[in-house]
Parts: structure tokens; sequence; C-alpha cells
């Protein structure tokens, strides 16, 4: 068991990791500046509220709870939701506030949220990868300020991890497009739609290439994550994804739809296989995700009958992945 402290513990993924966390035994401190409501904090977490960008903030909440690890969720998650220099000032100066002051209290686990955003997709003045599936050496090519951000937390715990040698472990990680538990049942995602619009409509999916995981499945990577951080190599990076892909056609067919010249790029995205590989946390850590849409999505109130016919037709296959 460690004492773990989560920064951005009430937002859509931190709510659900901080969850995951405290049910696999840790201690949990979830650290945001709006407090998650009373009666639905799970057992066992203890809450601070502050903003983590006033000076002195990190250092005082990291000293006064003194976590064994660090989790730093805490962003403008959502590109183009601010003016671009604040969503850039504010990611960057909450990624170097809260890893330098856990690096200067000598924390042991230090871990950023970057984003697979990095890479790229969706630049208006056109975006195509030397080859699919993406994975960590696919090369970042941001082009808006929340993805610089993103990059720019991974450097941070790289310029760490270089500084500090092994005295410390660090590692950032790219969530996908984060699915919580209610919205399976049926409420809005980050983008405003519902899952089930999402699978109907594919051109809601396609500007983030069809990515998504379920928040528990965070949690769980990074409860194996912060386990295996003193085996693995410091300063690593990973994609954390679902094992297919959020579509109900192969990418092969819908890529090109959506990518123009992305034809012989995707030819090998066949049946349910993801854009986004995420075989080095299996590797690495040994962490697989355990869900699914098509073993999460609660379909029979939400979808109409012919996109219900084809998430069946789909469903059959759901085994057959990357
Ligand atoms: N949701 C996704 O699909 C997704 C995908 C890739 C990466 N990410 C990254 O994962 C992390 C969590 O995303 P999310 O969807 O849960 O976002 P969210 O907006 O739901 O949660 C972010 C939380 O950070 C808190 N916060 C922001 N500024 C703060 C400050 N100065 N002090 C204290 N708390 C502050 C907010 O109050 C909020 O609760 C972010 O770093 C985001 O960039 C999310």
């Amino acid at each position: 068991m460690s004492r773990i402290f989560v920064t951005g513990g009430s937002g859509r993924l931190g709510r659900s990791v901080v969850a995951g966390l405290a049910e696999a035994g840790h201690e949990v401190i979830s650290v945001d500046r709006d407090a998650i409501p009373a009666d639905q904090l799970p057992a066992g977490v203890v809450q601070e509220t502050g903003d983590l960008l006033a000076p002195g903030e990190a250092l005082r909440l990291l000293t006064q709870t003194a976590p064994d690890a660090v989790i730093h969720l805490a962003a403008i998650a959502v590109p183009f939701s601010a003016p671009e220099d604040v969503i850039f000032a504010t990611n960057t100066r909450l990624a170097y506030a809260v890893i330098s002051a856990a690096t200067e209290l000598g924390i042991g686990k230090i871990v950023t949220a970057s984003s697979p955003t990095v890479l790229g997709y969706g630049c208006p003045a056109g975006w195509l990868p030397d080859s699919f599936p993406l994975d960590e050496r696919s090369v970042p090519k941001p082009w808006n300020a929340y993805a610089l951000s993103k990059l720019i937390a991974e450097q941070t715990v790289q310029m760490f991890a270089a500084a500090q040698g092994e005295k410390i472990r660090y590692a950032a990680f790219r969530p996908c497009y984060v699915i919580s538990p209610e919205e399976w049942d049926g409420a809005p995602t980050q983008q405003g739609h519902t899952l089930a619009e999402r699978l109907a409509d594919p051109a809601l999916s396609a500007p983030a290439l069809f990515n998504y995981v379920d928040a528990r499945d965070v949690a769980d990577f990074l409860d194996v994550l912060l386990q295996k951080m003193d085996t693995i190599p410091n300063g690593e990076t990973f994609f954390v994804g679902a094992a297919d892909a959020l579509a109900t056609a192969p990418l092969a067919e819908l890529m090109p739809r959506f990518l123009p010249g992305s034809e012989a790029l995707a030819a090998g995205l066949t049946g349910t296989s993801p854009a986004f590989s995420i075989a080095k946390a299996r590797d690495l850590l040994g962490w697989e995700p355990k869900r699914s849409w098509r073993t999460e999505l609660k379909t029979e109130t939400t979808l109409n009958d012919e996109t219900s016919a084809s998430l069946v037709t789909a469903g059959a296959g759901s085994k057959e992945t990357s």
C-alpha cells in the first residue's frame, strides 16, 4: 500500500483514478481546486482543496500530506477551451509546480498526464503519420497550445529524471479519450456527445482517430505503473488506451474517409484494431485494459436499430484486437 497524492482528483479522469487507487488499497489524497461532493467521496480518500498555481501551494500540500507517490492530472484538459496562451501557461506551470515541489521533497515516484494529441493529428495544415499503429516512437508534432503543453509536461519529467538519476522515479502517460463510468449509461462525453452518438456517427470519433479508454482502466494502469516503476527505465512515456477502436467498422475502412491519403498507412488496421498501440504498457508493465465499449455500453436505450445491428455484428468479433 502506498500513500498517493492525486492532483485534479475531482475531474473526469481524476474521480475514477482516486476511486480505483483507493479500492486497490492505497491511501489517496485527492487535491483539486473544486471539491468532490462529500457523498461521492470514496471511503478512505482524504480531500484537499487548493489552487496548485498559487505560489508555494503545491509544496505546502505535499509537505503536509507526505505521500510516497504523486500523480499529476490537474490541467485545462480540453484544447481551445480557453485562450491559447492561458492553456499553455496554466498546463506547463502546473506540471512544473507539482513535479518540482515533489522532487524537492524527495517523493519517490512522480507521474504526469500527457495526451495522445502531442502527435499532432487534426492539424488544419494536414497531418499523416509515418505509420500505423501509432506508438511512443511516433514523432510528436503538436499544433496547438494544449498539445504543446502536454509535450512539455513529458519533457519536464524527463528533465527531472535526467537531473536526479535513479534517486526518484518519473513517468508520463498519454490517456486516450477518457470515458468515465457514467458515460456508458448515457452521460455526455468530454466533447458533449453520448457514446452511442460517437459510435453511430464516425465523424465524431474520427478527430481523435477513434481512440478511447475507460477511466477505470487508467486507474488500473497507474496502480501497475507505480508498482513497477522501480524496475523500468526512468522517465518513460506510455500510451494508455482500449484494446480496440471506438468504431463499429475496421479502421482500415474508416480512416481513409476522414484522413485523406491514409489508405495504405491504415491498411493494417483490420478487425477491431485501434490506431494507437498499447504494446509498450503491455510489454514493460504487464498491464492490459479490461473494458471495451463492447462490454460496457448500455446499448438498448440509446441506439437506433441500424446502429444496434452494427454493434451486435461488431461485438461478435470483439476478441479480435491489435
Ligand atoms: N479526458 C480526456 O479524454 C483526456 C485525454 C488525454 C489526456 N487527458 C489529461 O488527463 C488529465 C485529466 O483530464 P480530465 O478529463 O479529468 O480533466 P478535467 O478538466 O475533468 O479535470 C481536471 C481537474 O484539474 C483541476 N485543476 C485545474 N487547474 C487547477 C489548479 N490550478 N489547481 C488545482 N486543481 C486544478 C480542475 O478543477 C479539474 O477538476 C489532464 O491532464 C488532461 O490533459 C485527458
